[in-house]
């Protein structure tokens, strides 16, 4: 599994360990760095990490009792790619300047999301960031991207096709347009 020298062992994250708004649950932490990757995940350094109004919903809304303790929330992250799982090396090299989303069900199911130095994603949740583009800009373009790809693979539209985009100057209508 090619790696870039040498990851550290453990990385400082925000955790949260119980339900509140981000001042009461949010706690400045250390956590081990995953690197048992399975074959299609990729290890991200992380660059930026965006602030989603659904984080601080899933922040207040979930219930301490589903999540995985301590977690590290929020989805959106822009980065470099560290260490990559077998299948992912078809699809990127180490190094590659990257944007993607930890899914939320991955972020409250395993703990691990972007508000971190390093986090780990499947390979089908991260993209290479655009050159002209910062890491800023690109670190808030994962969940909208994502969910405007997935909406056009499931709508079937074919080339010469004409949409309506309502919402058009939102993000995800943004990326659509
Ligand atoms: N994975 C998912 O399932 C997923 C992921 C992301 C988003 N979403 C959903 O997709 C939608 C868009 O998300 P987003 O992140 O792109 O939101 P956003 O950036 O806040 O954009 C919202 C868009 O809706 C427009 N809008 C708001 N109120 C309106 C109204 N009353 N009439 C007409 N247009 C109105 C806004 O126009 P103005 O700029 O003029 O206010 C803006 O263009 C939301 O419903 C969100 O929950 C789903």
């Amino acid at each position: 599994m090619p790696t870039l020298s040498p990851t550290p062992k453990s990385m400082k994250a925000w955790t949260i360990s119980r339900r509140g708004t981000p001042q009461e649950a949010l706690k400045a932490d250390h956590l081990p760095v995953r690197t048992d990757l399975k074959p299609n995940e990729v290890l991200v350094k992380v660059s930026h990490a965006a602030l989603n109004p659904f984080g601080y919903r899933m922040m207040w809304a979930v219930p301490s009792f589903v999540r995985v303790k301590p977690s590290v929330p929020e989805f959106d992250f822009s980065g470099r790619s560290e260490k990559l799982g077998k299948d992912a090396e078809s699809d990127f090299v180490l190094g590659d300047d990257v944007f993607g989303m930890v899914t939320p069900s991955e972020g409250v199911k395993l703990g691990s999301g972007a508000l971190a130095e390093y986090v780990v994603v499947a390979r089908d949740h991260l993209r290479p960031k655009p050159r002209s583009m910062s890491f800023e800009a690109a670190s808030g373009l994962g969940n909208v991207f994502m969910t405007a790809v997935s909406l056009l693979e499931k709508s079937g539209l074919k080339s010469g096709d004409h949409v309506f985009i309502n919402g058009g100057s939102g993000g995800t209508g943004l990326v659509l347009v």
